[in-house]
């Protein structure tokens, strides 16, 4: 083990690429090609960087980065040292390399974003207002009177009865009939597609999914070593053109879709569109994982009905949940299955978690059963109708001349292409949380690292003047991008062109 004193390490101070980037680049560069030896300690974030001439801060991110990649480990007292274990070694993606990912993962994003100040468009949860608190306190308190212990013992793994009967009731206004016994809760929506995936998918099986993508599903793929594959999409979601080629030539185990304001791009799969899914998913014989976690959430007239209520065939599995109509913190999904395939997910399940906490099923159940969510869900589209409208008009006035987005009929995003000339959005987003403004960056949710100049805005979870206050950081960073590293504008004549 040694200590490093002196790192070479040049810099491009006009480089368009921010510091700590550099400086992050550089030493994962060092850490790869052996000059930088596991165990070695790397100077500490002061002195390197006075050696280097640069802000301490641009040290602390730059070791940061590294650190949640995996190459470093900080020991408080001890100081920083490039870790022990090889990440190729361990056969796990590191964070930077999963699809997409180009430059950020998502967590480091959200680290950024939680500084004060910033007005954060990059989460992908409604808007803590909108979430009926004092509800739950009601109904967690009726459930402890009401059920004493029982309440939180272990809960049956299928989900609480009374909460499964009322789902299938609910999903059946959608369209979706369905016996109570198929119905499984889950912990979130996200457990829910956990589950199919390992119920059906093996190491190194190919899943087929839209490209952008539910960066969710991505994650899972990577960690149950799953292959996706990505089909483009066009403004009615999936192109199925595209997904038969797929199909004929990946032979995938699922496909998983999120046919009605989807995540990232808010596209909306028409009812004939649908239809020819389902037929092409017969025609192959590969099941569908239809998440519908925004469904509720259409603020432009109704949505066409689910897959699973098309579905004749037993082919789609349905996964959704309360988090984005109710309460995301109560973890409570769920997805419909039947006849073998259920009990082998009811299997899974037990393995990964034995139930999903009862209490919150209880509470969940007496909430619904109350009678109270329509309401709440007309007042959240409402919010949601304005914000949306607030996002719009302010993407018209303030981002740069070029940039092009569809406006939306449902759900939390807006799905933005940046100007062809002009940073990406990776390149540009240091410059936007100086502006004091965050997004998610494009990447992140392809499969295939596409998607450098678009960013998707969470408009959900903020009131109307505060999306106007970050769309105009927003267009101003973007104006102070350009201003330091002289790029050429674009003319307005291709602005608010739609997308996809
Ligand atoms: C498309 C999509 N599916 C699933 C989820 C996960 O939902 P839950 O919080 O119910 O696990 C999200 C959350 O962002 C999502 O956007």
């Amino acid at each position: 083990m040694a200590t490093v004193d002196r790192l070479d390490i040049p810099l491009a101070r006009e480089s368009v690429e921010p510091i700590y980037k550099q400086l992050a680049r550089h030493l994962r560069l060092q850490i790869e090609s052996g000059r930088l030896l596991p165990g070695d300690r790397l100077p500490p974030t002061r002195d390197l960087a006075r050696e280097l001439g640069v802000g301490r801060v641009s040290v602390v991110n730059a070791y940061a980065e590294l650190q949640e990649e995996g190459r470093i480990a900080a020991h408080p007292g001890r100081g920083t040292f490039v870790t022990r274990t090889r990440l190729a070694a361990s056969g796990m993606p590191p964070a930077w390399s999963l699809p997409g990912a180009a430059t950020f993962s998502m967590r480091e994003m959200a680290r950024l974003a939680r500084q004060p100040g910033v007005i954060a468009f990059s989460g992908g949860t409604p808007s803590e207002e909108f979430l009926p608190v004092e509800a739950l306190r009601h109904a967690i308190n009726a459930v402890l009177d009401r059920d004493g212990a029982s309440a939180v013992d272990y809960e049956e793994t299928e989900g609480y009865p009374p909460l499964r009967a009322h789902v299938a009731e609910y999903v059946a206004s959608l369209g979706i009939r369905c016996h109570p016994d198929d119905v499984l809760i889950t912990g979130g929506a996200q457990q829910a597609l956990d589950l199919v995936v390992q119920a059906l998918l093996g190491e190194g099986d190919t899943l087929v999914t839209a490209n952008p993508t539910y960066l969710g599903i991505l994650d899972i793929a990577h960690v149950r070593r799953v292959i996706p594959v990505g089909v483009a999409m066009d403004r009615d979601g999936m192109r199925l053109d595209q997904l038969e080629a797929v199909i004929q030539a990946h032979r995938p185990r699922l496909i998983y879709a999120a046919p009605t304001y989807h995540n990232p791009t808010g596209a909306v799969m028409p009812i004939h569109r649908r239809r020819q899914l389902l037929a092409l998913a017969r025609h192959y014989d590969i099941p569908i994982l239809e998440d519908a976690v925004y469904h509720e959430l259409g603020y432009q007239g109704a949505a066409p009905p689910p897959l699973k209520a098309l579905d004749d065939d037993r082919l789609v599995l349905h996964a959704s949940g309360f988090s984005k109509i109710l309460l995301p913190g109560t973890r409570t999904g769920y997805l419909i299955a039947s006849g073998a395939l259920r009990d082998r997910l009811v299997r899974v399940k037990q393995a990964a978690d034995i139930c999903t906490p009862g209490l919150n099923q209880r509470a969940m159940h007496v909430f619904l059963a109350s009678g109270a969510l329509p309401g709440h869900l007309n007042r959240v589209r409402g919010a949601l109708r304005l914000r949306c409208q607030a996002a719009v008009e302010a993407a018209e006035r303030y981002l740069p001349p070029g940039a092009r987005w569809t406006p939306p009929s449902g759900g939390l995003y807006l799905w933005v292409a940046l100007p062809d000339e002009g940073p990406t959005a990776a390149e540009l987003y240091i410059t936007a949380i100086q502006h004091g403004v965050s997004y998610a960056i494009g990447t992140l949710f392809h499969t295939d690292g596409g998607g450098d100049r678009y960013l998707r805005l969470n408009f959900s979870s903020q009131p109307s003047a505060r999306i106007v206050e970050g769309m105009k950081r927003l267009g101003a960073a973007w104006e102070a991008w350009c201003t330091a590293y002289g790029t050429s504008r674009l003319t307005p004549a291709a602005r608010r062109e739609t997308i996809l």
